[in-house]
């Protein structure tokens, strides 16, 4: 086969066999397709888009890249929660523990942040020492024993969609929804899980601002996840206003001890709760979703999941006792009264990014202790000079630009607006 053709296939609209798939991306993996081929197919699929079967056979061609997961002698039900990204969205941990602790295992690969969301590992790596590398075996180990591990994209899961991201991103070829399907998908896949839950992000703060691409996206996922065997639900979220009130990699976790004591803030929670009932469902714990949110909650109250929250740290070597803060902190102030009408997800994440909390680029260090503590979200009240959020800087000159960032992100006026929905659809 030569790579050439295959490219002129794809651009032309035409549809390409699991053969040509296969080849193209063995043959990438190989050497023998050039960066710059691999970057005009990636061009081409976005512009003619790919077929449910074609999704499929990228998924398994990326998957067998590299290594698969197999948990051998199962113990339980394998099942992992996967968000399609979003800002302050840090249910990862608050929902491990909790399914870890009704006795489904939770493997969990997760990813970091890129542009202005935030990422799993980023969040976990604020806490001195959490380790998020460790090598295969010791990661089914972890899931048997603890009942959930956290663990990076390590060098054998998907190098083929490593490689190809890395691509996308400089190629203007991420929003795509064959590629996000089959590069999402690909990783999961590699887990080893029975079943898994998505929770696909809607709204400014999304990969998909429309609802119309959110369903579309969850659909291809969900269809991709089925014909590989596994159980598949996905819950359509909103994604318009940041999640709970911390926007920032420790400020975040601090918030995640907060629900887990039986606190914070009620959106976080109730997502938490959802997506970890839906877990609890689709592993057979409970019969129906009421008694599986039920149960969820029951975790949180009892202080259950929160013990299994600090074992999970302390088994991946982390100190939770010396999570980093920021040297400075500043409140941002309302310039008039009324309503929060829109509180800008997307402009958030950059404003939190511009500060240090995110990465433009892969390669970039991120500043674990900086961040913004919303305290004003969508439909309350404000009076002239009252806190909206406060900000926690290293960096005078950082601040500047997060401040002005800020500024647009919160819209003002003075009609009574309601608190938005949460959970929009949940698809199965
Ligand atoms: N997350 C991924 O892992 N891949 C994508 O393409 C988009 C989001």
């Amino acid at each position: 086969m030569i790579p050439a053709e295959i490219i002129k296939k794809k651009r032309n609209g035409q549809k390409l066999s699991e053969s040509e798939i296969k080849f193209f991306i063995h043959d990438y993996m190989m050497g023998n397709v050039a960066d710059y081929q691999m970057s005009a197919f990636l061009m081409a699929t976005y512009f003619s888009g790919m077929d449910k079967k074609e999704t499929l056979h990228l998924t398994n061609a990326m998957l067998h890249s590299g290594s698969v997961i197999n948990f051998e002698n199962k113990v339980s039900h394998y099942v992992d929660k996967h968000s399609t990204g979003g800002v302050g969205d840090k249910t990862s941990l608050i929902i491990a523990p909790i399914v870890a602790v009704c006795g489904l295992k939770v493997p969990m690969i997760s990813g970091r942040g890129l542009g202005h969301t935030g990422g799993t590992l980023d969040k976990l790596e604020s806490i001195p020492g959490f380790n998020v590398w460790f090598d295969l075996n010791s990661f089914k180990t972890l899931v048997n024993s603890v009942g959930a591990c956290f663990i990076g994209q390590t060098k054998e899961i998907c190098p083929a969609d490593k490689k190809m991201y890395a691509l996308r991103d400089v190629t203007a070829t991420v929003e795509s929804i064959p590629l996000i399907c089959a590069s999402i998908m690909s990783k999961k896949l590699a887990e080893g899980i029975d079943s898994l839950v998505l929770d696909v992000k809607t709204g400014s703060g999304a990969f998909m601002k429309t609802m119309e691409d959110s369903i579309r996206l969850a659909r291809a996922l969900i269809e991709v996840g089925k014909l590989s065997g596994k159980k598949m639900v996905a819950v359509i979220s909103n994604m318009a206003q940041p999640l709970g009130y911390a926007v920032g990699n420790s400020l975040e976790v601090e918030e995640c001890l907060d629900v887990l004591s039986g606190s914070g803030p009620e959106d976080l929670k109730n997502l938490s709760i959802e997506l970890a009932a839906q877990m609890l469902l689709i592993g057979k714990k409970t019969k129906n979703i009421r008694a599986a949110k039920k149960l969820a909650l029951n975790k949180i109250t009892d202080g259950t999941a929160m013990n299994k929250f600090l074992e999970i740290i302390k088994y991946q070597g982390g100190d939770i006792a010396r999570l980093p803060k920021a040297r400075s902190q500043m409140d941002f102030r309302s310039s008039k009264s009324g309503y929060i009408q829109k509180l800008d997800a997307e402009k958030v994440g950059i404003a939190s990014l511009t500060l240090g909390a995110g990465r433009l680029r892969t390669e970039d260090k991120i500043d674990p202790s900086c961040g913004i503590l919303l305290h004003k979200k969508v439909g309350d009240s404000v009076v002239r000079g009252e806190v909206l959020a406060t900000v926690y800087y290293n960096n005078d000159l950082k601040l500047k630009s997060s401040l002005e960032l800020l500024n647009l992100a919160y819209v003002i006026g003075s009609k009574k607006v309601s608190r938005p929905k949460l959970v929009f659809k949940v698809l199965k």
